[in-house]
């Protein structure tokens, strides 16, 4: 049987959410200034568009399942750093660095974990830059420190994700070995696809100057 959240635990739960709401809403503002000074005041913005969510209560049962551990509310705010999430979209693999470096020098936003899966892809071909950043969050007479996720990849790696998640799902997280190793030859060509484009890209700057 699928894990699921008692009834006192999924309200709590429900509770615990609405800080990683305002967390994540709080981080989307930061970012859309970010993006706006950026592309209108400092000649271009990395960023193409980014959009946010908050993992359903069915989804953080069955991580906490996955992770053997008991369906808690607490559990879940303790144990998982990805309720609240944010991907960003943009160019080109090189803008991703950028964003990354910009994003570090947040003063108030903190990144606590990062991951390079552009440099060094999954064994699935899966590539993308996570953060996991926590967001300062005031209510209640208090300042609480909320974790987002943070990926950031270009169109071409968010289409190939998007595309293998859909064949994981399909297939139980066991994808057949002829599936699988389409996927990497496909991630791989998207890779040499993003670096051909750059460079495209790199030629009309500089003709530009
Ligand atoms: P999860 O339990 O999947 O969250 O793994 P994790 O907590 O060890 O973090 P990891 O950095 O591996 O992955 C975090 C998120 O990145 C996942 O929830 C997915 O959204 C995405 N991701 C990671 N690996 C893959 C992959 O092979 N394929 C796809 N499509 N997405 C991936
Ligand atoms: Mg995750």
């Amino acid at each position: 049987m699928s894990a699921q959240f008692s009834d006192t635990e999924f309200t709590l739960l429900k509770d615990a959410l609405t800080v990683y709401e305002w967390a994540l809403k709080t981080l989307m503002t930061k970012l859309q200034i970010i993006h706006e000074d950026l592309k209108n005041f400092q000649g271009g913005s990395p960023i193409e568009h980014f959009k946010g969510r908050i993992k359903t209560p069915d989804s953080i049962a069955k991580k906490l399942q996955k992770l053997n551990l008991e369906i808690t509310a607490e559990n879940a705010k303790q144990r998982l750093q990805d309720i609240a999430g944010t991907r960003i979209i943009c160019q080109f693999s090189k803008d991703i660095y950028s964003l990354v470096e910009t994003l570090k020098s947040m003063p108030d936003c903190e990144v606590i974990l990062e991951k390079d899966y552009v440099t060094n892809p999954k064994p699935s071909g899966y590539r993308s830059y996570h953060l996991i950043m926590n967001v300062p969050v005031f209510y209640s007479g208090k300042t609480e420190k909320i974790p987002v996720e943070v990926q950031i990849r270009t169109e071409a790696m968010d289409f190939w994700a998007t595309l293998e998640h859909k064949v994981r799902y399909k297939y139980n997280e066991y994808i057949p070995a002829h599936l699988s190793d389409e996927l990497i030859i496909c991630a791989d060509k998207i890779a040499e696809l993003d670096n051909r484009m750059y460079l495209i890209h790199d030629i009309i700057s500089l003709i530009n100057q």
